[in-house]
């Protein structure tokens, strides 16, 4: 085992948080503060042994943490640990063998040219001239002093090393570039999935092989076909390793170049025949709606957007997502109770009936490029594309530190607190303040009250220039706490917005 020792040295950010068991965010506050180092993004293995000496590699703590609370808090999504087929199983094993076999073989090396550099040293102690036994003594202390350890270092992390190799049987790493975005494949879930359910937008269209348009270049590693499609590749585009995203898994770690879709402008207009899941009561004054889009025409959007339901004749309303991309197939909008027609429209629909959902329009959607702490404050149902931002944030381990400020008129009006506490729950650099404003909004904004109690979204922690920040909510209130954020110090790039329209009687 102790062959892998030179293969491994070092693993990317994304690996090697998985191995210890805790969030990418964290590792990556730690590589700021200076606790651990980096060689080119990439982590030691040595050094990760020194900064988590008490991590049980066997007992993934706060990964299960974070793993338990996305799988409830995003209800039906299939957040398991899948296992391979046999064929990607055997594939992977096969890629491991041959690298622990070379690596092996190299570090069996290394041992003996030092075991004998340190034999020839010591012979050259006993020579007759004092000038030489000097310098064989001086270089076989240095020996000694330096490569010993470095040895015993290695053999140090055996462990580690071990879990890797399991972690690598049944996840492979892919990295994207330009962007230098991770993600890992488990079990042989397509390429394309893997990325959507890490939060990332890759090109795609059918999901079943016969479009092209998730065609993308393989750079390093081996991929796996996992099922018949109907595009063809041309020629010269398969040697120079252009594959189908959807219709292959990843047999080793792979790198895929690709440009994914980050603006509102990437995305086509698209018109989709959703079918209609269930529509349940969240609270007294708002329900949630799932509809589902069909296997081969997924509906795309970016979190934040909105689509245009059709949901009877001549009824037509633009409405938030609350889901995230990253649920796949699954679109969630909150309905309030005040549009009569809406609600009776979505009452009578039955599980299976068709609904029309056109888009994605705005462009209300994370800067996935900023570092900086997201500060998000939603107003009644302007939580619906605030959980969609929030969810894709969390699948995408963007940033280091999120703070949600719910305003409501009661606190019914919170009608997702349990699902905001779960998130407070399970991640580290997560608050929650759910805010109650018991007036109407023009009557607060008559009398400053709203700035008032806006003060409350501050943070010791960080100048409001060095956050973005979220708002969504009614028009009124969407200007009020603009105009608050921006007379705070905070700058007009870091605020994006969104005004829900007002609800029909
Ligand atoms: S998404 Fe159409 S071929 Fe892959």
């Amino acid at each position: 085992m102790a062959g892998s020792v030179v293969m491994e040295q070092y693993l990317s950010v994304s690996r090697a948080a998985r191995l210890v068991g805790v969030s990418r965010g964290q590792l990556q506050k730690k590589i700021r503060m200076g606790e651990l180092g980096t060689f080119e993004g990439n982590v030691q293995m040595a050094d990760l042994q020194r900064v988590f000496p008490d991590v049980d590699p066997y007992h993934d703590t706060e990964y299960d943490r974070v793993r338990e609370i996305k799988s409830k808090a995003f209800s039906k999504r299939v957040h398991e640990l899948l296992l391979p087929d046999a064929e990607v199983l055997f594939e992977r094993l096969n890629e491991l063998s041959v690298e622990l076999s070379n690596a092996r073989g190299q570090f069996s090396s290394i041992k003996r040219i030092v075991a004998m550099l340190k034999a020839k040293l010591l012979h050259a102690q006993s020579t007759e001239s004092e000038q030489e036994r000097g310098l064989a003594t001086s270089l076989h202390e240095w020996v000694s002093r330096e490569l010993d350890p470095v040895i015993q270092e290695a053999e140090m992390v055996v462990p580690l090393l071990v879990q890797n190799s399991l972690l690598r049987l049944v996840t492979a790493h892919v990295k994207l570039s330009p962007s230098g975005h991770e993600f890992f494949v488990e079990g042989n879930n397509s390429i394309l999935d893997s990325a959507t359910k890490a939060g990332l937008s890759m090109p795609y269209g059918c999901v079943d092989g016969s479009c092209g348009l998730c065609k993308a270049r393989i750079t390093e590693g081996h991929i796996k076909k996992i099922m018949n499609y109907s595009f063809l590749i041309p020629e010269e585009d398969q040697v120079a390793g252009y594959a189908l995203m959807c219709a292959n898994t990843a047999v080793s770690d792979i790198q895929i170049a690709v440009e994914e879709i980050t603006q509102p402008d990437d995305l086509p207009f698209q018109t989709v025949e959703t079918d209609f899941k269930s529509y349940k009561p969240l609270s007294s004054n708002v329900s949630l709606l799932i509809v589902l889009s069909p296997p081969s025409n997924r509906f795309r959007f970016l979190a934040g957007q909105r689509a245009e339901l059709r949901p009877g004749k001549d009824l037509i309303r633009t409405m938030p997502l609350a889901s995230c991309p990253c649920d796949e197939r699954q679109l969630l909008f909150h309905i309030n109770h005040a549009d009569n027609q809406l609600v009776a429209a979505l009452s009578s629909l039955r599980p299976g009936q068709h609904l029309s959902i056109s888009g994605p329009y705005d462009d209300f959607v994370l800067n996935t490029e900023s570092s900086r702490a997201s500060v998000f404050i939603a107003y009644e149902t302007g939580f619906a594309p605030v959980n969609s931002l929030i969810e894709h944030a969390i699948a995408l381990n963007m940033s280091e530190r999120i703070d949600l400020f719910w305003v409501a008129r009661t606190s019914d009006g919170h009608y997702l607190s349990n699902l905001c506490r779960a998130w407070h729950d399970a991640l580290d650099d997560f608050s929650y303040t759910p805010l109650i404003l018991p007036e109407e909004l023009d009557c607060l904004a008559e009398k400053g009250d709203l700035h008032k109690l806006l003060t409350g979204t501050k943070r010791d922690y960080l100048p409001v220039s060095e956050c973005d920040y979220y708002i969504a909510g009614p028009e009124l209130f969407v200007d009020m706490t603009c105009e608050y954020l921006e007379k705070s110090g905070a700058l007009l790039d870091n605020i994006r917005s969104t005004v829900l329209l007002p609800d029909k009687a």
